[in-house]
């Protein structure tokens, strides 16, 4: 796949999909090939990674989780905003060589991980990041519930996300929304308000219409 810098996070650079990058021809050889969710830019990582770089300080000198990372956009940017480590996990092992090349060309130390945390302890992060992964219920429910022993545990967590369906609403808080595409919606223009939200103790959340 080509190195091309990223829409509306022009700082990185990703290996994308385009026409010509035939991944079903990959999709024959393995049968375990999933949704190449890892070459694809997802509008929750887009706002989440610009929201980052634009606050390092956020990020700096902090441990960083970043969970579901898929191309590892995320965990690229909080390297970048000089995070002191960053985990990047992910249950697709394609997501794992797409993270790991990604961080090369933005030359970059991230630890990709492999596997699901949402049913382990919170990490020992200080931070954990979480860009589009509200797409599906179960695993939305998952997610939150993790979150939720997260944020027991003291840890900052914050979510990009283009609004989706799933997303735990009553927990979280509006910080700022960016204009961008959103592969998951079929919109490869500027024509999407995607956001980044704090996630908050249950009960702690300012009400909010989104
Ligand atoms: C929609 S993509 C978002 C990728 C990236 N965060 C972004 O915003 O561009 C969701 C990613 O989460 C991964 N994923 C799904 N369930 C997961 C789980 N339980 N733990 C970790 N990663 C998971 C998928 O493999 C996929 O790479």
């Amino acid at each position: 796949m080509p190195v091309a810098p990223v829409p509306t996070v022009p700082e990185l650079r990703l290996h994308r999909a385009g026409p010509k990058s035939r991944l079903s021809r990959l999709a024959e050889l393995d049968e375990d090939f999933g949704a190449p969710y890892w070459a694809y830019e997802w509008g929750g990582g887009l706002a989440l990674a610009r929201h980052i770089l634009d606050h390092p300080e956020i990020v700096v000198g902090r441990k960083v989780l970043d969970l579901g990372a898929g191309s590892g956009i995320v965990a690229i940017a909080a390297a970048k905003s000089g995070a002191r480590k960053v985990i990047a996990a992910d249950t697709d092992r394609y997501a794992l060589a797409a993270i790991r090349l990604n961080a090369a060309v933005n030359e970059v130390r991230v630890l990709a991980f492999l596997g699901d945390m949402t049913s382990e302890a919170p990490p020992a992060v200080d931070v954990v990041l979480v860009g589009d992964l509200f797409y599906a219920q179960d695993l939305a429910q998952r997610v939150t519930t993790f979150l939720e022993r997260c944020i027991e545990c003291n840890i900052e967590i914050l979510i990009g996300d283009p609004k989706r369906a799933f997303l735990p609403r009553a927990r979280l808080e509006l910080l700022a929304e960016y204009p961008g595409s959103d592969f998951g919606c079929g919109k490869r223009s500027e024509q999407m308000q995607n956001a980044v939200f704090a996630f908050k103790a249950c009960g702690a959340a300012r009400p909010m219409t989104i």
